[in-house]
């Protein structure tokens, strides 16, 4: 059995969860139902970044102590989480000082061990908002530009990390493909980026400064720089640096660490550098997202376009929420969001098309023919051909050259789309993998209102039943298709039609059983 281990970043909790967050984990939640679908011996993790000047000073600002400033906030995203329905095998928080502190110092003993921590005295400029150094490069009018505020002029003793040591090697694992990166346009960003040259970076900051944090090996005077405390947790949650580090030896390395493009110089720099100082293996692959905007500008408290992830899955639901932001967003590039499209698309892909297809069978099951339907005879199916030109699925022939016209509905998703959807999935096109299922939802609609089975019935019942027979089946392939997008939808889908449990394609017989509407429509 293959393993599979992906993770999302770990969220800065300052403030709530916010639609961005929510995006990342259902990203990533889809990645790892799809692997647990296929049998992947499968480690799903999240989790918080508790340290740094950021959430220290949040907790400030709310009047609390960090440490209980950071359980209410961790506490928020595990509500989300829940409510989105993820399927996180573990959650790590950075001021965990059992399960992430030991993994995090051991870590940079090995880099101290490996001769690349060094003491210098230093002088930056420091996006709190970036928890990073940035330069005059990155300002506009001497503010940065993603918090609007001027940085923090720093001038102090630090410990730093001999990164400029790895640039080369690194440089050759990513255009080697050895650490993948999707997409292509990505993985050339940061080559580029690489090129110009890899300076080193300073990797801890004055406890007197900043004292919520790992405290750095051997000097307590120093605390660690907050991602170099932070990317440790992709190994720390394994149990790396612990007395117990069996999930690590299983699980690492990585197969994905699913990320958004505003991170991608840590992943895919940093954090490749700590890995090959330590003598540890590699991710395997980085996923870049975008940013969701919305009505085209990056949401903002200013601009009032900010869209709470909360407050939408109030309305309609995790699962609505999961499913319209994996199929509306654009897997590799930003995507934009209003409230206005959320509602289009809920009754589009949702209420009227599965919601209503899955109604509208299982009552034609229930009413014609008691409640079940079972497989047709190869003549009856002959006779129930796709009846519409599939091009709006992008395939007009099948692998054989035969025309899709002629080939049964059931066939067609069993043999066509499924095998098309899987490759999408494999190559982390989450959003064409939804735009096939919604596809083929819309083909199972066209088909029944082609065949007609509510008039068909009453001249042709055997020829009725075939029709049913091989829209269920499509419809159950389509219910194992969006289980990484619609898990507590797949389940009832499967319930309704009679085939929970049974191995995808073997279904002989389905029912067609009563139930509440799916997705009631909105007005
Ligand atoms: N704490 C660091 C990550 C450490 S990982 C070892 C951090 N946290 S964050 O909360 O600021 O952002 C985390 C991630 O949230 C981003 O990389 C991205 O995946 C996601 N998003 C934040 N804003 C977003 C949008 N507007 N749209 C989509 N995703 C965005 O960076």
């Amino acid at each position: 059995m293959a393993k599979f281990y992906l993770t999302t970043p770990i969220y800065y909790i300052n403030a709530p969860p916010h639609l961005g967050h929510a995006y990342t984990n259902v990203v990533a939640d889809a990645i790892a139902r799809y692997r647990r679908q296929k049998g992947d011996d499968t480690f799903f993790l999240t989790g918080t970044d508790e340290h740094g000047a950021k959430n220290m000073r949040a907790a400030e600002t709310a009047g609390k102590t960090p440490q209980e400033f950071v359980d209410a906030q961790a506490a928020l995203f595990e509500k989300m989480n829940r409510q989105l329905s993820l399927s996180n095998d573990d959650f790590i928080r950075t001021s965990d000082q059992k399960r992430h502190w030991p993994g995090a110092q051991a870590l940079w003993k090995k880099l101290e061990e490996a001769g690349d921590i060094y003491k210098s005295s230093y002088r930056g400029l420091y996006c709190v908002g970036h928890e990073a150094f940035v330069t005059e490069k990155d300002l506009v009018n001497g503010a940065c530009e993603d918090h609007g505020k001027a940085p923090e002029v720093i001038e102090e003793e630090n410990y730093f990390f001999k990164l400029s040591r790895y640039g080369p090697e690194i440089e050759r694992i990513i255009s080697s493909g050895e650490l993948a990166i999707f997409p292509e346009s990505r993985k050339n960003e940061i080559l580029s980026f690489i090129r110009e040259g890899v300076a080193d970076v300073s990797f801890s900051r004055p406890a007197k400064d900043i004292p919520w944090g790992v405290p750095v090996p051997g000097d307590a005077s120093q605390t660690m720089y907050v991602w170099c405390d932070a990317l440790p947790n992709y190994i720390t949650a394994l149990g790396f640096g612990s007395s117990d580090s069996e999930n690590f030896k299983r699980f690492w390395p990585a197969d994905v660490h699913v990320i958004g493009k505003d991170i991608l110089r840590f992943h895919a720099l940093i954090w490749p550098g700590m890995l090959l100082s330590a003598k540890l293996p590699l991710p395997k692959a980085l996923l870049v997202h975008g940013h969701i905007l919305s009505g085209g500008k990056k949401m903002s408290k200013t601009l009032g376009n900010v869209i709470d992830p909360m407050a939408l899955i109030g309305e309609y639901g995790g699962e609505a929420l999961r499913s319209v932001l994996l199929g509306e967003i654009p897997t590799f590039d930003d995507g934009d969001l209003t409230l206005e499209r959320f509602a289009i698309v809920y009754n589009a892909n949702l209420a009227n098309g599965l919601g209503n297809v899955t109604r509208r069978l299982s009552t034609m099951i229930q009413n014609y023919f008691g409640g079940k339907v079972e497989k047709p005879p190869a003549d009856a199916l002959k006779k129930t051909l796709l009846t519409r030109s599939v091009s709006a699925l992008g395939f007009s022939r099948i692998s054989g050259g035969e025309k899709m016209e002629y080939v049964p509905l059931s066939y067609f998703a069993e043999q066509v789309v499924f095998p098309e959807y899987q490759a999408r999935m494999e190559k982390f096109e989450i959003s064409r993998a939804s735009e096939l299922i919604f596809g083929l939802i819309k083909e199972i609609d066209g088909y029944i209102q082609d065949y007609e089975p509510f008039k068909l019935v009453k001249t042709d019942p055997g020829k009725t039943k075939a029709v049913l027979w091989n829209a269920t089946f499509a419809l159950a392939v389509a219910a194992r298709m969006f289980e990484p997008f619609l898990p507590d939808t797949a389940v009832k889908v499967e319930d309704i039609l009679g085939v929970a449990g049974k191995e995808s394609f073997s279904w002989e017989v389905f029912e067609g059983k009563s139930h509440d509407l799916l997705f009631p429509r909105l007005r």
